[in-house]
């Protein structure tokens, strides 16, 4: 594999002969470049930004001395990568896609970014990936290149001296995080190690570990637990305004049958108008299915103090009713909640008699020692 850096700040990349990818470079496996983006200007002060059309704050990155670059660097079987806080997340999966690749050219950008012109030049001739370190801003795209290239070198075959350690590692396997290790001594300043990692039995140690990856899972990313798409590979993706409307019919469509199972028409779902959705939709954290472009599956949480996890207006479009969709958007929506919460609870009509079979089934208890809203019923569920 080849990598290449364009920057204004080459010397970032200095650690790169230091560490893990210096020592691939040493056994061949990788070559390396680093460019200085000024190399590619032509006035006294090697300008490379200028202030943004249409105004605004800060400066932007020039097309000029990046489309030099490009000619220099790009071949049709390069991958650009643009470190940006508005790129896609960077995680295993796409460290694993980025491994397979021949040649990354990584254009770190400065300021308030590099002007669109070159991003959409480098598409028309080589593959463009925008890639995101995290959900917070960097000075530059560089530490972000250097974090991308130490996960994605550590992959290429003949890299890693234990391959085994590679497929045990947390985010690899199974989506879970790493169980928690110990090494000698047994003791230390009062804290033992847990006695079934010394018991000898393979099989414990293993069901211990697994359990551990699975609390821990749980407790810091649950969202990675959450059942994010159907059987079929439908996924279940996050509510967007746009939703509004149909998000409307549909609650329409289901609170009508709760109306008439309940013989009460004073149901806060069946009398929101359009506003109302759009409103709530800005409140809570709503997840939706589609099925062929149709809206058919709606589900909502939100916390209620510190460590309740409040879930409702779960839907399924009348004729998908009874294939186990609201089953999964009821598991998806307690997989998403925050790590602090300890409990959820919903509510659901005092005469929904399928609702409460469904929730029952999933956990909840029927809490009549609770306050609900007239003709309904709470439901509650420990984490
Ligand atoms: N440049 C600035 N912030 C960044 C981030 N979060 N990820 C990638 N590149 C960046």
């Amino acid at each position: 594999m080849r990598l290449d850096y364009v920057s204004i700040f080459p010397d970032f990349f200095t650690p790169l002969e230091l560490s893990l990818p210096g020592k691939a470079a040493d056994k061949g496996l990788l070559a390396f470049g680093v460019h200085d983006l000024r190399q590619w200007t032509h006035d006294r002060h090697r300008t490379v930004d200028d202030t943004p059309y249409g105004g605004g704050a800060g400066m932007v990155m020039k097309p000029e001395p990046w489309g030099e670059a490009f000619d220099e660097l790009l071949t049709p079987a390069t991958t650009v990568v643009f470190t940006t806080p508005s790129g896609e997340p960077f995680d295993q999966r796409l460290a694993e896609e980025l491994a397979t690749r021949e040649h990354l050219v990584f254009a770190c950008g400065r300021y308030e970014g590099i002007d669109q012109r070159v991003i959409d030049h480098a598409r028309g001739v080589a593959e463009v990936r925008e890639v995101s370190l995290g959900d917070y801003v960097l000075n530059g795209g560089e530490v972000a290149a250097l974090a991308i290239t130490e996960a994605v070198v550590r992959l290429l075959p003949g890299f890693m001296g234990n391959a085994a350690s590679l497929v045990e590692e947390s985010h690899a396997e199974g989506g879970l995080l790493e169980y928690p290790v110990y090494t000698k001594p047994p003791a230390w300043r009062g804290h033992e190690v847990p006695a079934v990692l010394r018991s000898g039995d393979h099989g414990k140690v293993a069901a211990w570990r697994h359990e551990q990856a699975v609390r821990r899972t749980a407790e810091r990313r649950p969202d990675l637990l959450a059942p994010s798409v159907l059987d079929d590979g439908t996924p279940i993706v996050r509510a967007t305004p746009g939703d509004a409307g149909e998000l409307l019919t549909l609650q329409r469509a289901c609170w009508v049958q709760e109306a008439l199972a309940n013989d009460m028409l004073d149901i806060p779902a069946l009398h929101e108008s359009l506003d109302d959705v759009r409103a709530w939709l800005g409140e809570w954290d709503t997840w939706v299915v589609r099925r062929a472009g149709r809206l058919v599956g709606a589900v909502r949480g939100r916390l209620e103090g510190e460590h309740t996890w409040d879930i409702g207006r779960i839907m399924v479009a009348p004729d998908l009713q009874g294939s186990g969709l609201g089953r999964v958007l009821l598991e998806h929506i307690q997989a998403v909640a925050p790590a602090g919460v300890t409990s959820y609870v919903l509510f659901t009509g005092a005469a929904s008699a399928r609702n409460q079979q469904m929730y029952k089934r999933a956990g909840f208890r029927l809490r009549r020692d609770l306050a609900s809203p007239p003709g309904a019923v709470v439901l509650t569920k420990r984490r």
